[in-house]
């Protein structure tokens, strides 16, 4: 057995890198000379010629109204185009023909992926591989920038905890410190070194802030978050991106607490620019800043406009009403010109720092970047470390080698276009691999596979096709069932109150198992579904988060064993729609469930009122969701022992080192996602029950053990308190090192004065 003692320290520790990570001379000599160049123009600048820098606009087929818009300087970004020699065009107009030869900054939604689809953010998140976060990004921004975008408009950094958003897809899941981390990787990745290179495109972190939190599940509805919930779960991934030099960032949509983020002076200024001396430019969502009209928050445009240039939006995306109101506003003293100029600073030196101003062009002629062998290798890798094993009896996975007869079904199994999930403006089916394909190839001519997907899409209902697909895979020694959603039931907009599967899937899962047959349901989707009977029927469950351009692929080599799978849910899966929200970092409540209540089923006829046990949880849902967060399986077995902390008492300046053993007692070469959980067990106002604080992937041979240390400075248990104070109180605390958030046996430790 090898023994060894690994040190990791993966610390979120926040460097701030606005104007340039370093502090070199260099570094600061080009940012001196940024700010000149941004004040020499502004003084050029007429109010119509600032406002234009506030103003973005969607592309249109009429290249020549855009170019006279931007003749006049009335034009700072277009958003949407996509063809390098329009851009080009566009540029020129705006270098050669403006007055001041103020480029336009190219935006789009190049969420996950340009052309080279990885899967959607919820599914990177499952891999709690920053890295392969930061890999993603890094490749978008190759493969957009070579067409002239450089400005994309991720990371989604919002926290969800409802199934029924179709949003989730977009972010990092549930929880407040992955989603920080994964967003700063995101934001590395988009900006690179540097974002003077010419493959660097800003990062914009969105949506500030709360958007997840949409009563309901509902998108764009409002959200009620008291400012210390803000503070403690919603504020902190932003406060990171800020820190970590995202050019930009977004104000949502909703409306919190009665204030819409696009007029909230408190978020924008208070936090933003004083608490977090934010430096880089704030748009507005689409048509958000004239939306506050509908939220009833202003009368007509004109007060759309006093109040978001006031509340600190520096860009309005495609509403106009800044163009359109602001000189009267500004004639009338309401908005000050000294509030336009900053904004204008803000846009300029994100150009400036983008190199717009030098190198305004695309190189039209160059080779493709696109789909190149290392992006593909990429997106194929992070697809297979996005899979989470929710299931694996009878070692059923991975499929053994004496199968000779696969039948492949469902509506998923071949459906290019749906695996690639939400925000494919730009990708192609054409380049997708889906499962069927990619088992064929594996397959050769050593298994026979039968296809007969019993659905032709997710909603397809069609009784005859089902039986027709159930009959197909008697004659197979092991069926694959790949069901879940359509790309279009997640992401903007696209919310469910009912999180069954969709169509006859179910009725597909059914019949499939009543062949008897040892089945694999593989489910692609954009969120979890509830799916427990689905679980029930099938010998194993393998979860892919629409997984992309190489979905496939990921999902044919974890079939067959050729990888493991590794990935852990980034969000709690809830057994039933009813029990949403349901999260692992939830308040203990005075009455915790004790998992020993009566559930509906055994009630007995004419119970007496408190017979039940009066804890917090369902009658007919218990208390536990189908998978807490951070779970998942691997075709190999690990073992945690021996947690260790380096002392009992510590002090605020202290870190702690806590230290396991992890043992691989499978089969098979595997990769743990090991996570430290900490519960400050009383404070001045209460705490969540768990909160993740380090995650590492650990890869072990079978029979290997390594003791393994994670560093956490004690200064990282800040919470804001009674006195809304960000503090780490002094006090007991329970630490877990386990295998997903409901795992484990906490050890204490304490901190002291
Ligand atoms: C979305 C943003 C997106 C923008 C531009 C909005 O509807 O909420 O996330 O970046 O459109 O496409």
């Amino acid at each position: 057995m090898i023994n060894k003692v690994i040190k990791i320290a993966v610390s979120i520790a926040l460097p701030l890198c606005f104007m340039g990570c370093a502090s070199s001379n260099d570094t600061k000599k080009e940012n001196e000379v940024i700010e000149k160049r941004v004040e020499t123009l502004l003084r050029k600048m007429t109010l119509e010629e600032k406002l234009g820098q506030m103003n973005q606009i969607t592309s249109y087929a009429n290249i020549e109204d855009l170019s006279n818009l931007i003749k006049k300087g009335e034009v700072g970004s277009i958003l949407n185009e996509t063809d390098p020699v329009r851009i080009n065009a566009l540029q020129r107009v705006a270098m050669e023909e403006s007055r001041l030869g103020i480029p336009i900054i190219m935006a789009r939604d190049v969420i996950h992926g340009f052309k080279t689809i990885f899967p959607i953010p919820l599914g990177q998140a499952a891999s709690f591989n920053p890295d392969l976060v930061e890999e993603g990004a890094r490749i978008a921004a190759i493969e957009a920038s070579s067409v002239g975008i450089r400005w994309t408009f991720a990371p989604m950094i919002d926290i969800g905890r409802d199934p029924r958003w179709g949003r989730i897809a977009e972010g990092f899941g549930e929880d407040t410190y992955l989603t920080t981390v994964m967003g700063v990787a995101s934001i590395k990745g988009y900006q690179g070194d540097s974002l003077n290179s010419p493959t660097s495109i800003a990062a914009c972190a969105k949506h500030f802030v709360g958007y997840g939190a949409a009563e309901g599940g509902r998108d764009y509805n409002s959200t009620s978050i008291p400012e210390r919930l803000l503070r403690n779960v919603f504020l902190p991934p932003f406060e990171a991106a800020a820190k970590a030099g995202s050019a930009t960032f977004m104000t949502s949509f909703n409306d919190n607490d009665g204030v819409p983020s696009t007029g909230n002076a408190f978020i924008l200024k208070d936090v933003l620019r004083k608490e977090w001396k934010y430096e880089g430019f704030v748009v507005s969502d689409w048509a958000s800043v004239s939306e506050m009209i509908a939220h009833g928050f202003a009368s007509d445009e004109t007060e759309a406009a006093l109040k978001a240039i006031n509340a600190g939006v520096d860009m309005e995306m495609v509403s106009g009403t800044f163009f359109r109101e602001a000189p009267q506003l500004i004639k009338t003293g309401q908005i000050k010109e000294e509030t336009i100029d900053n904004a204008v600073r803000y846009i300029l030196r994100i150009k400036f720092m983008l190199g717009l101003f030098d190198n305004p062009y695309v190189d039209e002629k160059a080779p493709s970047t696109f789909y190149a062998p290392s992006h593909l290798v990429a997106a194929k890798q992070a697809a297979i470390e996005s899979v989470i094993l929710l299931k694996n009896e009878k070692n059923t996975l991975p499929i053994s080698a004496d199968v000779k007869t696969v039948a492949v079904v469902g509506p998923m199994a071949n459906a290019a276009y749906e695996q690639m999930g939400t925000w494919v403006f730009d990708g192609e089916k054409e380049q997708t691999q889906t499962p069927l394909k990619a088992i064929r190839e594996l397959a050769g001519n050593n298994i026979q596979v039968i296809y007969a997907p019993g659905l032709t899409h997710s909603r397809d209902n069609n009784a005859a096709t089902i039986a027709q697909a159930a009959n197909a895979a008697t004659k197979a020694d092991v069926i694959v069932a790949f069901v879940g959603e359509e790309s279009i039931l997640s992401g903007e907009a696209h919310c469910l109150a009912n999180l069954d599967l969709q169509g006859g899937q179910s009725q597909l899962i059914s019949a499939l198992s009543k062949t008897g047959k040892p089945m694999v349901t593989v489910v692609m989707a954009g969120r979890p579904l509830t799916i427990e009977r689905e679980i029930e029927q099938s010998d194993a469950v393998l979860y892919s988060f629409h997984p992309g351009t190489m979905g496939g692929a990921a999902l044919a080599d974890l079939l067959w064993g050729k990888a493991v799978p590794s990935g852990k849910t980034p969000m709690t899966f809830p057994k039933a729609v009813g029990q949403i929200p349901v999260y692992y970092s939830h308040n203990n409540t005075g009455r915790p469930a004790q998992r020993s209540e009566v559930l509906l089923n055994e009630i007995p006829i004419e119970a007496g009122q408190t017979s039940l046990g009066c804890t917090s949880f369902y009658l007919d849902a218990g208390f536990d969701p189908l998978y807490p967060f951070g779970y998942g399986l691997s075709y190999t077995t690990f073992q945690y022992g021996n947690v260790k902390l380096s002392a009992k008492e510590l002090k605020e300046t202290d870190t702690l080192v806590a230290e396991f053993d992890l043992a691989n007692t499978g089969k098979y070469t595997g990769t743990e996602i090991a996570q430290l959980y900490v519960q400050d067990k009383s404070a001045s106002v209460t705490r969540p029950v768990k909160e993740l604080k380090r995650f590492m992937r650990i890869e072990l041979k079978p029979g290997e053990k390594k003791t393994v240390c994670f560093e956490l400075p004690i200064s990282e248990l800040t919470f804001w308190n009674i006195d809304m104070k960000q503090v780490v109180e002094p006090g007991d605390f329970n630490l877990w090192i386990a295998t997903d958030s409901q795992s484990g046996t906490p050890v204490t430790f304490k901190v002291i004065d």
